[in-house]
This record gives structure tokens, sequence and C-alpha cells, in this order.
């Protein structure tokens, strides 16, 4: 998407994924309290800063899960060929694939018969992974599909019969509340076939202050992450947040679990967006812009069970911070 030289342009009038676009931000700016909804955060500048937040010190559920998929990858391999050969291999939220390359490797360098099809909202993230994977990988069959989790989900299902493994790592479950993450599963599993697999890799509690400093980095490149959709909205749909005057707040409830950013404004302000009513913060106000829910083991049988799936294997790094679940359809 590159309308950034079009200067003409009103959102309403640009092509659907742009309007798509200011439909939600403003829908979020309009409500009380302000809300963006996070899928938002991944636009070129954004995957850029997420890939600086996974390298640094603070933010351990990527290394975790990296360590299971590297040092476990035979028994995760296998977990997954239990169900048979000949299937497809869905991934939601693929990013940069890191991860799932050590177990796209194994199962190449076994022969085994699959194709890989990572679902992602960042085009530029699928562009990357169409033209980097079957250099990196050869032999891959993979089509990568650029949307929503289950628009596509709907897509790569019509288009085969095979059984379908879909892989949902990085966590990304916990980015919505847990209601709505048990209706995802409940959602996901009506879109797959008895015996059809979900690798889910999910980010556990563990001590408060761990996770509190994943999202609230030293250098402050999450903070800058957050910052970034409010600069994208300044690029994309002509609007004029001055960033400086928002601030970083990031939380973490031992209780629940959740762990929420907000973004706080420093001043009475007002913002323009093209083709809408201004927007006015008042000081202090903030603006809820993402979770990242943390689970017991146990909470995550029980949603297993809940949406239909019966729980086969279970998959820790060596800290215990991370798992790795199986599930299979039932
Ligand atoms: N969604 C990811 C997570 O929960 C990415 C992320 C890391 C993130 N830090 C963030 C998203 C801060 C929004 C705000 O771990």
């Amino acid at each position: 998407m590159n309308t950034s030289t079009n200067q003409t342009l009103s959102p309403s009038t640009q092509k659907g994924s742009d309007k798509q676009f200011f439909d939600d931000v403003m829908t979020g700016l309009q409500a009380t309290p302000k809300y963006m909804q996070s899928k938002y955060f991944y636009d070129a500048a954004g995957d850029k800063l997420f890939q600086d937040i996974m390298n640094c010190e603070e933010y351990y559920p990527t290394d975790c899960e990296l360590e299971i998929f590297s040092e476990q990858t035979e028994a995760l391999a296998n977990a997954i060929l239990a169900g048979g050969d000949g299937f497809d291999l869905i991934e939601l939220g693929a990013g940069d694939a890191t991860k799932s390359s050590y177990l796209l490797q194994h199962l190449l360098d076994k022969k085994v018969d699959f194709n890989y099809l990572p679902i992602d909202i960042s085009e530029h993230v699928i562009d990357y992974l169409n033209s980097t994977l079957p250099v990196t990988l050869p032999g891959l069959k993979i089509t990568g599909l650029n949307g929503d989790y289950f628009e596509m989900l709907k897509k790569a299902a019509a288009d085969s019969t095979r059984r379908k493994v879909v892989l949902f790592l990085g966590s990304n479950v916990g980015n919505m509340p847990v209601e709505n993450a048990e209706e995802f599963c409940a959602e996901l599993r009506s879109h797959l076939q008895v015996n059809d697999m979900a690798l889910i890799g999910i980010d556990l509690k563990k001590n408060p202050k761990t996770i509190l400093a994943a999202y609230n980095d030293k250098e402050g490149i999450t903070k800058k992450f957050n910052l970034n959709l409010l600069e994208r909205i300044n690029r994309e749909l002509y609007a004029n947040f001055d960033v400086s005057q928002f601030d970083h707040y990031p939380t973490y409830d031992p209780e629940t679990g959740s762990c929420k950013s907000y973004l706080v404004s420093l001043k009475d302000q007002t913002v323009n967006i093209s083709g809408s009513e201004p927007v006015h913060f008042k000081m202090n106000e903030h603006i809820f812009m993402e979770i990242s829910q943390k689970y017991t083991v146990e909470q995550t049988n029980e949603m297993a069970g809940a949406a239909g799936f019966k729980t086969d294997g279970h998959f820790y790094d060596k800290k215990r911070w991370f798992l790795d679940v199986i599930w299979i359809a039932e």
C-alpha cells in the first residue's frame, strides 16, 4: 500500500484497505475510552521496530519459542506427522517465519509432502516470504496470503481438501482479551475438520517483573513501536498527531495475567485526520493500544476443550516461560 505520494486522495475515496484502516482508526478514537487495533502496528516501519523489540534484551517470548523450535524440532515434527503425510501447513501471522523455518527445513529433509501457506496482515511480510523462502528453503511449496487471519484461512481451506495443520505462534493468541481468545479458538475450530491440528504458542504467567520489562525495554523501542502507529496514521491518513505529546504506559496485572500498553496524552490537544471531525484528547487521557495476555497451562487446556480441541502435547523452553501446545480437532 503506497498512498503517501498521492496527497489529494481523502481516505473515504481510497482503495478498500485504506478505507478500512480509516474506519477502524475513527471507530477507536471516537470510542470511550479510546483504543487502537493492534493489527495496524505492522506497517514496514512497525515490522522493523518489532524486529528490534524481538532482539532487545528484555523481550523473552521470541527467544523462548525459538529455543523450542530449534532444539525440539524433531519432536514437534513427529507430533505433526502423527496425523499423517500430505497436509497443508498454514501459519497465521507468519512474520519473518524464523521459528517455523526450523520445522519447514526438517520436513523438507524428511521429504514430507506438504504445502506451506503463511498468512499475514502485512503485505510487506508476505512479499518478503514469497521471495526469500524458496531461496533459503529450496523445494518448499509456498503460497503466501496477505490479509486477515480467518478470511485467508477460509480461502486456504476452500482451495484444499488435505489435512490442515495451523501454526499460530509468538503468543499471538495473547493479543486479545481472554473472552475473544476463546471465541477465536472456537472460530479456528469451525474452519477445521476432525483430526486437523493446531500448534499454538502461548506465553505463560511468570514473575511479573520479567513480563513488564519485556513491554518496557530500557532503550525505548517498545515506546517507539507504539508511537509508530500514530505516525502511520499521519503518513497514511494525512493526520497531524504530535507524537512528542504522547507517552507510553505499559502495565501488567499478575492477577488477571493481562499485560496492556497505553499511550497517554501529555496535554489537552486536538488531532485532525483527513476527512473526519477533529479528535480531542484531554490531558492524561489514554489510548488503549494492545493486550498481551499471559496464561497458565491449565487455562490453555480448558480453552482447548471449550473450543472443541483435545490437547495432544506440550513443548516448553528450559525456563518454562513459554508453551507450544498441540491441539487436535475433535
Ligand atoms: N504482540 C506482541 C506481544 O504481545 C508484540 C509486542 C511486543 C507489542 N511489545 C508490544 C505490541 C507492545 C504492542 C505493544 O508480545
